[in-house]
């Protein structure tokens, strides 16, 4: 299994081009089951979990293409792929796909929408808490769904002529249940009502493309989605989204090593608090015409208290990034971590470093230390592991964190981007 090795001391300094939003990525390929028309997507990362949700795609019978680099563009340009989905040739998302990754469950809208019926295993993923499926089974009954649970699958069946619009509140933001629900409702007969819809970039992402297929949807942006059925989708091309979570990981590595750092192609306005936390720290941040430019030279990082929160606050995707931040800071800062009950799993391997930090159900208290100290480490789940690397930027000598195939997941080439603006960090293979 491959794993990473950095030595930690060299400041940051140079550009860094953001990926395509992993987030919004997967949604907008589940999109295209909904067409039978092709769908192109301009700016797919290329990940692990595109790549697994590509051969889930595939076995209902989506034809995929990935195109090659037109010229002129440099190899940060993400990938151009067309989806296109002529037939649906099987609508059971099995086990052994949807396992390793929870938001292959999420085609299981789509299917009901276009097929009227779906089997779709009950999803795995990130061991960072329950995350059950319930918002999904009531969102998708209120659109006048029959669900049953059998052997460990969601069996799913539409009522004849197709899904109603509904009424949909979700007892709390949900993301997935969000894109899930409002893809479906986008083929209902009739009006759906999404309220306490999540607002995350990336759903409006999505929005936007369901619209340039043809979908009616307004409240973009708002807590209050409304769909207006209609009779069928077509294809269009669109863009996917810069990865705020990217683009906030590599400003808080940034803020860890010290530097300057172009975030090219980085958009303030999608990560706002993050970046307020940061200034709170003492970090310089910019918006420039090309990106977020993050720059740290000399002075500490101050101690800022924060709370995880859907969109606009404070990203639970940054959490474990930002306590990494926190392990060297001037003092004692509290993190307390809502959207997730089991998402400080990175607690016990930044310890490893030398960090100070004390876990109470949901609240961590970190006390700053003066600095931290190379170690060998575990990545546990996508976001934490990268919570190591920051880490190991700043840690005085050799870090190597293994079992990195979660970091593959959601970072495209993490070393390479790192290693152009000066760490000193490389893959170890096997
Ligand atoms: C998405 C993101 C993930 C991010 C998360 C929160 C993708 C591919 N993944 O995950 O990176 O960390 O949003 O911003 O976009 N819940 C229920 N019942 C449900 C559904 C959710 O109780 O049916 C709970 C979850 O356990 C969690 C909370 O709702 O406590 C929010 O989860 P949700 O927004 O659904 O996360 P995901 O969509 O899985």
């Amino acid at each position: 299994m491959d794993r990473i090795r950095l030595v930690g001391g060299n400041e940051l300094k140079g550009e860094i081009p953001i990926s395509g939003a992993k987030n919004a990525a997967l949604p907008l390929m589940i999109s295209s089951i909904l067409t039978h028309e092709p769908l192109v997507l301009q700016n797919v990362p290329r990940l692990a979990d595109v790549k697994q949700l590509e051969r889930i795609l595939e076995n209902h019978g989506v034809d995929i293409a990935v195109h090659g680099r037109r010229r002129g563009e440099d190899e940060g340009v993400g990938q151009r792929m067309t989806f296109h989905a002529q037939d649906i040739v099987d609508t059971t998302a099995p086990y052994e796909l949807v396992s390793k990754m929870r938001a292959s469950f999420w085609v299981i809208g789509p299917l009901l929408a276009r097929e009227h019926n779906a089997r779709v295993s009950l999803p795995g993923g990130c061991a960072i808490g329950t995350r059950p499926v319930d918002f999904f089974l009531y969102g998708l009954k209120q659109l006048g769904a029959e669900i049953d649970i059998d052997e460990g699958y969601v069996v799913a069946k539409a009522p004849k002529g197709g899904l109603i619009g509904g009424h949909v509140i979700l007892p709390k933001v949900s993301v997935g249940a969000t894109h899930t629900i409002m893809m479906a409702a986008t083929l209902a007969r009739g009006t759906t009502i999404i309220e306490n819809a999540a607002m995350e970039p990336e759903i409006t992402n999505v929005a936007e493309c369901l619209i340039a297929m043809g979908a009616k949807i307004s409240g973009l942006g708002t807590h209050r989605l409304v769909i207006e059925g209609v009779s069928s989708l077509h294809g269009t091309t669109h863009e996917v989204l810069p990865d705020r979570i990217e683009t906030g990981t590599y400003a808080m590595a940034t803020a860890m090593a010290g530097g300057d750092v172009l975030l090219r192609g980085g958009r303030a306005e999608h990560l706002q608090a993050a970046l307020d936390t940061l200034a709170n720290c003492g970090v310089h941040i910019s918006q420039e015409a090309s990106g977020i430019r993050v720059r740290r030279n000399g002075n500490g990082i101050q101690p800022v208290d924060i709370e995880t929160d859907p969109f606009p606050g404070f990203p639970t995707d940054l959490q474990a990034q930002f306590m990494a931040l926190m392990t060297t800071s001037s003092g004692v800062s509290h993190i307390r971590e809502t959207i997730f009950e089991n998402r400080y799993m990175h607690v016990a391997e930044l310890a490893r470093f030398g960090a100070d930090i004390k876990v109470e159900g949901q609240l961590a208290t970190v006390t700053g230390v003066p600095a931290l100290k190379g170690a060998q480490v575990m990545a546990t789940d996508l976001r934490a592991s990268v919570s190591l690397v920051i880490a190991g930027l700043a840690a005085r000598g050799e870090t190597v964190v293994n079992r990195i195939y979660h970091l593959d997941r959601g970072f495209e080439r993490l070393e390479e981007k790192l290693g152009r603006c000066g760490a000193e960090i490389e893959r170890l293979a096997g």
